[in-house]
C-alpha cells in the first residue's frame, strides 16, 4: 500500500470513492468537474497491485490554513493502516506549503484524534466556515466536529466582495497568543 500525488486519470475512480459515502452526508459531494479542476489538491492510496482504494485532499486557504477534505479508504480496506498514510501525506503536503494549522470538520473525530488533531472552534477557521457552511442546509444544526491540527490561525482570507485579509479578534501580536478580551 503506498500513497501517491493523483493526477487526471485517476478522477474517475476518485469520484467513486467519494460518492459511495456521500449519500449519506459522510463527505460532501464533487461532482467529476470539481475533482478534475482540483486534481492536484488529491493524494491516491494504492494497493500492492496499483489498484486505488483511497483518496484524500488538501484545500489550501494561505499559509495559515488548509483542510483535509474528501478522505476515504474502501469500505473493504479499511482497518489496515491506509487512512492513517493518506492523513501523513496531505500533512506533508500542508508542510511543503508551509501551513502553520490544517483543520477539518469530521463525524470521526476518534480517527483524527488519533493522527493528532485537537477539537476547535468553528469561529476559529472563519475562512471554512465562509466557503462551505454558510451556504449549507445544516448551518444550524451541523453535527460534524471541527479539529485542528497546528496553530490556530491569526488572520483569515474571505473571497467575498474582495480579497479580504482579516485579523481574528482576540490575537494579540505582542503576546503572540490570543488574548483574553
Ligand atoms: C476514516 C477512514 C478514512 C479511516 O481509514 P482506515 O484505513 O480505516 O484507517 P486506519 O486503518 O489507517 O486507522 C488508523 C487508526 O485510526 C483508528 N480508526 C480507524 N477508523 C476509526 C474510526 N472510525 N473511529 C476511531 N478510530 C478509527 C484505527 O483503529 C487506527 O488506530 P491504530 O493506528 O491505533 O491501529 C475510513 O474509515 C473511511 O473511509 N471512512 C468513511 C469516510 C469517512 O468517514 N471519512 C472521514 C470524513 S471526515
Amino acid at each position: 500500500m503506498r500513497t501517491r500525488k493523483a493526477i487526471l486519470p485517476d478522477a474517475e475512480q476518485i469520484h467513486d470513492l467519494i460518492a459511495g459515502y456521500s449519500g449519506d452526508g459522510t463527505l460532501l459531494p464533487r461532482t467529476l468537474a470539481e475533482i478534475c479542476e482540483n486534481v492536484r489538491d488529491f493524494v491516491v492510496l494504492e494497493n500492492d497491485d496499483g489498484r486505488i482504494i483511497g483518496c484524500g485532499a488538501l484545500h489550501l486557504y494561505g499559509t495559515h490554513l488548509a483542510e483535509i477534505r474528501s478522505i476515504t479508504v474502501a469500505p473493504w480496506a479499511q482497518g489496515r493502516g491506509g487512512g492513517g498514510r493518506l492523513v501523513k501525506a496531505l500533512m506533508a503536503e500542508a508542510r511543503r506549503h508551509r501551513v502553520d494549522c490544517i483543520c477539518l470538520f469530521t463525524r470521526k473525530p476518534d480517527f483524527f484524534a488519533a493522527q493528532g488533531f485537537s477539537v476547535a472552534q468553528r469561529e476559529d477557521i472563519p475562512d471554512k466556515i465562509y466557503k462551505d457552511c454558510h451556504a449549507c442546509p445544516r448551518y444550524h444544526c451541523c453535527d460534524e466536529v471541527a479539529m485542528v491540527r497546528g496553530d490556530l490561525p491569526k488572520f483569515a482570507i474571505l473571497p467575498e466582495p474582495a480579497n479580504w485579509l482579516v485579523k481574528l479578534q482576540g490575537w494579540s501580536e505582542d503576546a503572540g497568543t490570543r488574548g483574553s478580551n
